[in-house]
C-alpha cells in the first residue's frame, strides 16, 4: 500500500498520435523525479501501442485502458477485448467511469467487466460517484449501491488488484475551484473504507487503494491528496498539460 497512485485519463485526447508521443515522452523524462508515485497512463485505444513503446523500460509508468470488453469470442465489431489489451501491454483498466455509465454501462455491466478483467490478471480501477448532492445525503446511497453491486461476493484473491476511484460526477470536467473540498473527500473515503470492510471483511480494506478524481489540477492536488485521506488521484484534462501534470506529481510525492 505504500506507493501513491496517479491515473492519467486522457479520454479522447490528444488530437494526434504525434502529440500523444510528445506528451508521454516528456512525462517519461520527468519520471525519475516521481519518488514514491506510480503513474498509470490511459490513452485512447488507438494510441496504446505508441505510448507503450515510449514507456516500455519505465519503472514508474505503466499502461492503462479506458474500458474493456469481456465477452467471449472475437465477433464483436467495435469492441476492444481483454486479449488485445494484454498484447498491447495494458496492466490497468478503468471500469465504470461516469462517462461510460452515461452511455450504457449499468452496474451489472460494470460488475461483469470488473470480474472479467480481474480474472485475467488486470488491475481494475473501479469508478464510482454520485451525480449530484442534496440535503438528504442521498449520495451516500448512490455510492453504496455502486460499490455493493460491484464487490459483493468478489473472491478475496482479487481484492489486492482492485482500486476504487471516487469521482463525483458534479466535480468532473469543471473548474479547479469546483473540485471536491478535502473535508468532504475525507468523509467519503472513510465511508468507502467502512463499506468495503463490511462487504469484504476488515482485513481486506487495507489492500484496496482509494483515489479521487474530478477537476484535479496542480493547484488543488496537494491539499486534496493530503487532507482527503486517499491513496492517489485520477486526473483528466490536467494530465495532458505536461508541465502542470509533472509538477502535480512532484507535489504529492513523499
Ligand atoms: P477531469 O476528469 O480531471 O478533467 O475533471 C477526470 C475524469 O473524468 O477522470
Amino acid at each position: 500500500m505504500s506507493n501513491k497512485l496517479i491515473i492519467a485519463n486522457w479520454k479522447m485526447n490528444p488530437a494526434s498520435v504525434e502529440v500523444a508521443k510528445e506528451i508521454i515522452t516528456e512525462i517519461n523524462k520527468e519520471s525519475k523525479h516521481f519518488g514514491d508515485v506510480n503513474l498509470v497512463v490511459c490513452p485512447p485505444f488507438v494510441y496504446l501501442n505508441e505510448v507503450a513503446s515510449v514507456i516500455s523500460n519505465s519503472k514508474k509508468i505503466v499502461l492503462g485502458a479506458q474500458d474493456v470488453f469481456v465477452g467471449e469470442g472475437v465477433s464483436h465489431t467495435g469492441e476492444v477485448g481483454i486479449k488485445l489489451l494484454k498484447k498491447a501491454g495494458v496492466e490497468y483498466v478503468l471500469i465504470g467511469h461516469s462517462e461510460r455509465r452515461e452511455l450504457l454501462d449499468t452496474d451489472q455491466i460494470v460488475k461483469e467487466k470488473m470480474i472479467g478483467a480481474l480474472k485475467e490478471g488486470f488491475k481494475v480501477i473501479l469508478c464510482v460517484g454520485e451525480k449530484e448532492r442534496n440535503e438528504h445525503g442521498d449520495h451516500y446511497h448512490e455510492i453504496k449501491k455502486q460499490i455493493e453491486d460491484a464487490i459483493t461476493k468478489l473472491p478475496k484473491k482479487y481484492i489486492k488488484n482492485l482500486i476504487i476511484a471516487y469521482e463525483p460526477v458534479w466535480a468532473v470536467g469543471r473548474t479547479e475551484s469546483e473540485a471536491i473540498k478535502p473535508d468532504q473527500l475525507h468523509e467519503i473515503s472513510i465511508f468507502i473504507k467502512r463499506l468495503v470492510s463490511d462487504i469484504c471483511g476488515p482485513k481486506e480494506v487495507d489492500k484496496i487503494k482509494i483515489l479521487y478524481g474530478g477537476s484535479v489540477t496542480k493547484n488543488n492536488a496537494k491539499e486534496i491528496f493530503e487532507k482527503g485521506n486517499v491513496d492517489g488521484l485520477l486526473v483528466g484534462r490536467e494530465s495532458l498539460k505536461v508541465k502542470n501534470f509533472t509538477e502535480l506529481i512532484k507535489q504529492i510525492k513523499g
